[in-house]
């Protein structure tokens, strides 16, 4: 499609007053404005930036560029220090409508990344510990990015790297051979794999030699015998199977599961490699990097027992990664908490003198809170994910039934509610995830969420549903979506779904670009908004002949809205529902 802003900057790049002050077509475009009112133009070009250089008022400038542009371009005009351009919108409505209708699916995506390959680290959750609302950040944004990078041309390597390996598991170990049963931990691994941990401690408290007991079974663990690695993989195995559960619901898939344990044989190479690089120094018995000259503080690498830690681990399969997949880039999706391990560890893989320490990036997110009473817990104060997403999708049914949200055919109940209820109420608490900026702290709150009329999902998905609607109506009454007088489209509303429609692919290279799924979130808002806007202002469906080549050119822009909304929708994980 056209790139309406570069064009206008070229061609004021052209002028000779501007070059002469020493401003290029991207020098321009930087400076080029959108509007926020409508009634300024669609593009607006400040002259405060060439007063200098022209040794004039911005007024003056303004009026002068005007001028000077004016011969060839009729949407020309000055206001003040602005010269602003308005786009002639019947060009403008055909241009977009016949772009998204061939790009289709692909509407929104681009071959930015040209293929290169880009790692996406995400959810990484710890084995037999709860996977819980804390984990739908990293989870869904991490899922978001990845989709987004995808469909931004980059080649996109998905990895959930769990927490599978530590002392923990030697504890484990112990606690399952002393008071274990198999039939518990299958029927809830998770929650008794927690229990056995929990009465480990207690029972360790009476007798301190469960400690020394726990502490061989890792060491057999990591020397690979052949027992406690059985159970180990079984432990491993059955928490996989309640992480999974949620990533189903949610859609989201991995293209590899390596995650802390893959790299326990990889790490005497890197404690070697940065004793002979000479970063190890001893503190107590232990091996520590000193990052003290760059104010990181000590990184301790390797405990006085031996045994190697969580960073020791990020830095080996940060060796690996570049080595197995020659990455481009290699993101971690992980908690602000833990902004100063991955400062410390990337500074590590910066002075073992690898330059591609600046292609890590840890991509932060806040925490998220529960408003108070917002969910009744399982054990304790945790609060398992699973049961929030099947909390979302028994309320959204209530809402569903109660206040018959589901419109004309779409019907009451049957099967036909349960989909609905699933796609609505699990993509309201992944659009709300969405919807935050990352870095936020924020509370998750099931009224804000839910709420149909709000800046949320289900909102989002009754456009969709209502722009299919429509079209399912049209279709029939003998009316096409693929043709039609498009050029009569110019109507205020009409204008403003256009650009909004028009605007995506770059609300999805930003939302790429800076790693934040909002940016993308908030724009498709903005498009259902429109839509909504458009549909209460233009009647779209008529059957009068004579209004036929304007009938189909608004179902057109109706079929647009549909596959922006829906494009962006996939983009997110959030299901677009045809009914609703
Ligand atoms: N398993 C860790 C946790 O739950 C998160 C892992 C983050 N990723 C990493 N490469 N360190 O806290």
């Amino acid at each position: 499609m056209r790139d309406y802003g570069q064009e206008i900057a070229a061609r004021i790049a052209a002028l000779p007053q501007v070059k002469d002050a020493g401003l290029d077509a991207a020098a321009v475009a930087e400076i080029l404005e959108v509007p926020q009112d409508a009634a300024m133009g669609d593009f607006a070009f400040p002259c405060f930036r060439l007063a200098k250089a022209m040794r004039k008022a911005p007024q003056a400038i303004a009026g002068e560029l005007a001028d000077a542009l004016s011969p060839d371009s009729c949407g020309v005009e000055v206001v003040g220090a602005y010269v602003n351009f308005r786009l002639e919108r019947g060009a403008f409505a055909a241009e977009v409508l016949a772009a998204v209708r061939e790009e289709g699916a692909a509407y929104g995506h681009s071959g930015l990344g040209g293929g290169r390959r880009v790692i996406v680290e995400y959810s990484s959750p710890n084995i037999a510990k709860p996977f819980h609302i804390g984990h739908i950040r990293s989870t869904v944004i991490g899922a978001a990015i990845a989709r987004i990078l995808a469909a931004l041309g980059y080649e996109v390597e998905r990895i959930n790297h769990l927490g599978d390996y530590g002392t923990q598991f030697g504890k484990l170990i112990v606690a399952y051979r002393r008071f274990g049963s198999k039939d518990e931990v299958e029927a809830a691994p998770i929650a008794t794999l927690l229990k056995y941990y929990v009465e480990f401690h207690k029972q360790a408290e009476q007798d301190p030699s469960l400690e020394e007991e726990a502490r061989a079974a890792f060491a057999a663990l990591e020397r690979g015998a052949e027992a406690e690695r059985e159970l180990w993989a079984w432990f491993r195995e059955e928490s996989l199977k309640e992480f999974t559960a949620v990533y189903d619901m949610l859609g989201i898939t991995f293209d590899s599961y390596a995650g802390e344990s893959f790299y326990s044989d990889k790490m005497r190479r890197i404690t070697d490699e940065l004793a002979a690089k000479g970063l190890l120094t001893e503190s107590e018995g232990a091996q520590i990097v000193d990052l003290d000259d760059c104010g990181l503080g000590k990184a301790l690498i390797k405990k006085s027992d031996g045994s190697t830690l969580y960073i020791t681990r990020d830095i080996a399969a940060a060796v690996y990664r570049k080595e197995h997949y020659d990455f481009h880039k290699n993101i971690y999706v992980v908690a602000s908490q833990q902004d100063l391990h991955f400062r410390q560890w990337i500074k590590i893989v910066e002075l073992m003198g690898y330059d591609w320490a600046h292609d890590c990036v840890h991509v932060p997110f806040g925490l998220v809170r529960l408003a108070d009473g917002a969910m009744s817990t399982r054990t304790g104060n945790v609060v398992f994910l699973l049961d929030v997403l099947n909390q979302a999708v028994e309320k959204t049914r209530a809402i569903i039934v109660e206040k018959g949200v589901l419109t004309d055919d779409a019907a009451e109940d049957g099967p036909a509610v349960d989909e609905a209820a699933a796609e609505i109420g699990i993509g309201a608490v992944v659009f709300q995830e969405l919807h935050n900026n990352r870095i936020k702290d924020y509370v998750f709150d099931w009224d804000k969420a839910l709420n149909f009329d709000g800046e949320t999902g289900p909102y989002v998905q009754y456009g969709y549903a209502r722009a299919a609607s429509v079209l399912r109506k049209a279709e029939g009454m003998g009316l096409s979506c693929n043709n039609g007088d498009t050029a009569a489209l110019t109507g205020d509303a009409a204008f403003a779904l256009l650009k909004k429609i028009y605007e995506l692919p770059q609300a999805v290279r930003e939302a790429g670009e800076k790693y934040e799924p909002s940016l993308l979130t908030r724009h498709v808002v903005d498009v259902a908004q429109a839509f909504s806007a458009f549909y209460h202002e233009e009647r779209i469906l008529s059957d009068d002949p004579t209004e036929r080549g304007r009938t189909e050119a608004k179902l057109a822009l109706t079929a647009a809205a549909k596959q922006a909304i829906g494009n962006g929708l996939a983009l997110l994980g959030v299901a677009a529902p045809e009914r609703m």
